[in-house]
């Protein structure tokens, strides 16, 4: 093989040159045209310059890049009243680092594959439609430091797996249809631990591993048992609203609790 002439050289470097600047990687593109696609309304029209013609994904609305232009780090549509379902093809903006899409009229499930975009530290879905349980995967995302689900139609218990997230200093979950326990315990011994274990475990796991937690909010859920002690020094009006054993905090009667319209929910326990 001879060695490269510096015409070769300048072709190399312009075509290197073009790859950097010409923006994302196909998947990336790809992922924000499943995401408009899974879009049935948009009334406000805010995805209208979601256009590869007219201009590159970086400029659309709602997009922010990398200062190298080459990945998506934020996407933000947030009071937009977008009306679709989540497309799990997000999962391909391997770079994302906010998702935002606050207060919108997102329906369907969250998808698991959310729990691939390893760089998160944003994930707020709150005020949306959406249905079904939170995924365990989301615990994978040990970068996350807010998680915001408020105000949806969110069934099932709490994943245990959110305990792995020890960088967590905010998490939002008030007002859904979920029950069962707080988590305290780790992946390992949550499923299987009865009434009274965790505040009397001597090593604190769950929750109580992220001790960075400055607001979380559990209000207006299905929630039973006691709070854990690790989680104390948090307002009462966090966990008001739900089926606790509580008597500092304005709890569900035993007749709402009875009724629980919790999706799914198992007859056992
Ligand atoms: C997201 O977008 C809304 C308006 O569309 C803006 O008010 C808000 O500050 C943005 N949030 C972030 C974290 O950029
Ligand atoms: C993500 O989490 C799920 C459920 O908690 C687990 O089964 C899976 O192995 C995790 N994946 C990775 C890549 O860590
Ligand atoms: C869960 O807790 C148990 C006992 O405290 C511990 O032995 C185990 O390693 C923990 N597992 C994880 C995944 O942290």
């Amino acid at each position: 093989m001879g060695s490269f002439t510096s015409f070769q050289v300048l072709l190399l470097s312009l075509a290197l040159f073009l790859a950097s600047c010409n923006a994302l990687p196909q998947n990336e593109a790809a992922a924000l045209t499943f995401f408009k696609r899974a879009i049935m309304e948009d009334p406000l029209q805010i995805l209208s310059d979601w256009n590869y013609l007219e201009s590159e994904p970086c400029e659309w609305s709602g997009i922010s890049c990398s200062m190298a232009r080459d990945h998506v780090i934020r996407l933000n549509i947030s009071g937009q009243s977008l009306k679709g379902f989540i497309a799990p093809e997000l999962y391909q903006l391997s770079n994302l680092q906010e998702l935002i899409l606050h207060e919108n009229l997102l329906m369907g499930t969250i998808p698991k594959k959310i729990g691939k975009l390893k760089n998160l530290k944003v994930l707020d879905l709150g005020v949306n439609r959406l249905t079904g349980p939170i995924p365990p995967e989301i615990g994978n995302l040990t970068n996350l430091v807010k998680i915001n689900l408020q105000s949806n139609g969110l069934t099932g218990r709490l994943p245990s797996e959110l305990g792995n997230l020890k960088h967590l200093e905010e998490i939002r979950l008030d007002r859904n249809r979920l029950q069962g326990r707080l988590p305290v315990g780790n992946g390992s011994e949550f499923p299987s631990k009865v009434h009274g274990m965790y505040a009397s475990s001597g090593n604190p796991t769950g929750f109580c591993l992220s001790s960075q937690l400055k607001i979380a909010d559990f209000s207006y859920n299905f929630f039973n048992g006691s709070i854990p002690k690790c989680l104390g020094y948090l307002p009462r009006l966090s966990f008001q609203g739900n089926c606790l054993q509580d008597k500092d905090s304005k709890q569900r009667t035993t007749e709402q609790c009875g009724n629980c319209p919790c999706a799914h929910l198992k007859t056992h326990e």
